[in-house]
């Protein structure tokens, strides 16, 4: 069977792009990126997607007459490369419908908080300000509402008090960096099924998720005899 084919689309840094592009070359994800795109032609994202090969285009909305237009021609882009797979890796635009109909429970996205709470941006700020106690990262189908599709993994860290926005962020975006291959292995593994907002997970082991969330004692996991 042929790899599941990628398309990702970022705005900025890419970390969590490269966090794929590390767990395909180390052979924990099989799969391929067919294409980065990217709304930001100074995106530190560019960069990685030049020292690893990897094609990338530039689409800029304002070159669009309407944001409809601008997801159309991203569609179009993936749906050339035959992408079964899109991947939002700290892409800042709210997905337009056109995307969202051209690949149903196709698009993945990654969010620093644990949602339902603090969706939009800058969730981490938002966990700090509301005083939360714990919060983490979460890998989620996209749909059209913000930040409210199916969820399939989460990760929780502490939010301790001296905590500012950054220091969360950073203890965040490494978990995020854990759960996002998870999350694209067990699509790829076609293992996904989605029974309205929830998701399961065919075939679960506890080794599917314990990489990015501590084990559960003995006697709290189901999954363990
Ligand atoms: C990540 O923390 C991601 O969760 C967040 O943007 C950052 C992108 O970092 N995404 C959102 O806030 C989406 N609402 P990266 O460019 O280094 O992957």
């Amino acid at each position: 069977m042929s790899n599941l084919k990628l398309g990702i689309l970022a705005s900025g840094r890419g970390s969590n792009f490269q966090s794929i592009i590390d767990a395909i070359s180390s052979m924990r994800l099989k799969a391929e990126i067919a294409v980065l795109i990217t709304d930001n032609p100074l995106a530190f994202a560019v960069e990685r997607a030049k020292k690893h090969g990897i094609e990338y285009l530039v689409i800029r909305p304002k070159e669009f007459a309407s944001k409809d237009d601008f997801f159309i021609k991203i569609a179009e882009e993936l749906k050339k490369r035959d992408v079964g797979l899109v991947v939002l890796a700290g892409f800042m635009r709210i997905v337009g419908k056109p995307l969202i109909d051209a690949f149903p429970n196709m698009i993945m996205n990654i969010h620093p908080a644990l949602l339902p709470s603090f969706p939009g941006l800058h969730g981490q700020k938002q966990a700090i300000e509301y005083g939360v106690k714990i919060s983490g990262c979460t890998v989620h189908f996209v749909e059209e509402g913000i930040d409210t599709g199916p969820v399939i993994i989460q990760a929780a860290v502490p939010v301790f008090q001296d905590d500012t926005e950054e220091t969360l962020s950073e203890r965040i975006l490494k978990l995020e960096h854990s759960i996002y291959p998870e999350a694209i292995r067990l699509f790829s593994e076609g293992r996904i099924e989605i029974e309205g907002k929830r998701v399961r997970i065919k075939e679960y082991v506890s080794s599917d998720i314990s990489i990015v969330n501590p084990p559960i004692p003995k006697s709290l996991n189901p999954y363990i005899a």
